[in-house]
């Protein structure tokens, strides 16, 4: 039986996008959301080898700094024609400028050089690992994808990071064509399409108190 979250989290970002979502899925739920920023936690180094791990380092790091429940996640894109890549990298592919067109650019002459033209050779999947960890060291983990294919050029302007490239199956338009509550938005109001949006349902279910 999973442990279930209640009163204050702290919610391990300093991003302050991932926060704002963040405060508004728990919101429902009673949690009162803090972050490592307002805290002045650190961030630990993300020494981990794959997606889970990650968010793991991040949560626990939290945990025990704060003496209270943790939350992290970690994300990223999968090429398959890369053999994973960037995976893990996502982020850093974009350089300390978060320049994700110099990251897409890149995607893409390595899908070209390795002749990855038919929609079948540009397969790419994002991950959403989340964590919650305890002080005592408990754990609660999730996971979840979402599959699609990738299109040159980009299209669209909303959404970030690798967004205008992924049209997700079943979809005629890219992430980065997406309204956010298409792409991130929870049933009834979403379609709870989104990698984070699919792990944050499977966390909810096992960690939080009905709505
Ligand atoms: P994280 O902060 O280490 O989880 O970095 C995740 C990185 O993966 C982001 O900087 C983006 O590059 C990419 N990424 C994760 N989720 C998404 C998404 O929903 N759309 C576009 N890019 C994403």
């Amino acid at each position: 039986m999973a442990r279930r979250i209640t009163g204050k989290l702290v919610i391990a970002t300093h991003n302050p996008g991932k926060l704002a979502e963040m405060r508004e899925l728990l919101a429902p739920h009673g949690i009162e959301a803090v972050s490592a920023g307002e805290l002045g936690l650190g961030e630990p180094e993300e020494t981990g080898h794959d997606f889970r791990s990650n968010a793991g380092i991040k949560a626990v790091a939290a945990a025990q700094a704060a003496k209270l429940p943790a939350f992290a996640d970690d994300s990223g894109i999968v090429v398959d024609a890369l053999d994973g890549a960037p995976g893990i990298f996502s982020a850093r592919w974009a350089g300390p400028t978060k320049d994700f067109t110099a990251a897409m650019t890149r995607i893409e002459r390595l899908l070209q050089e390795r002749g990855a033209t038919a929609p079948d050779r540009r397969r790419a999947h994002f991950v959403s690992a989340l964590c919650v960890a305890w002080p005592d060291g408990h754990r609660e983990e999730v996971e979840a994808r979402v599959d699609g294919t990738l299109v040159w050029p980009p299209r669209g302007t909303a959404g970030f990071g690798y967004d205008p490239m992924f049209l997700p199956d079943g979809h005629t338009r890219t992430f980065g064509e997406m309204e956010s509550i298409e792409k991130h938005g929870l049933p009834p109001l979403g379609l709870g399409l989104s990698h984070r949006a699919r792990a944050f349902v499977k966390l909810a279910e096992i960690c939080l108190e009905p709505r």
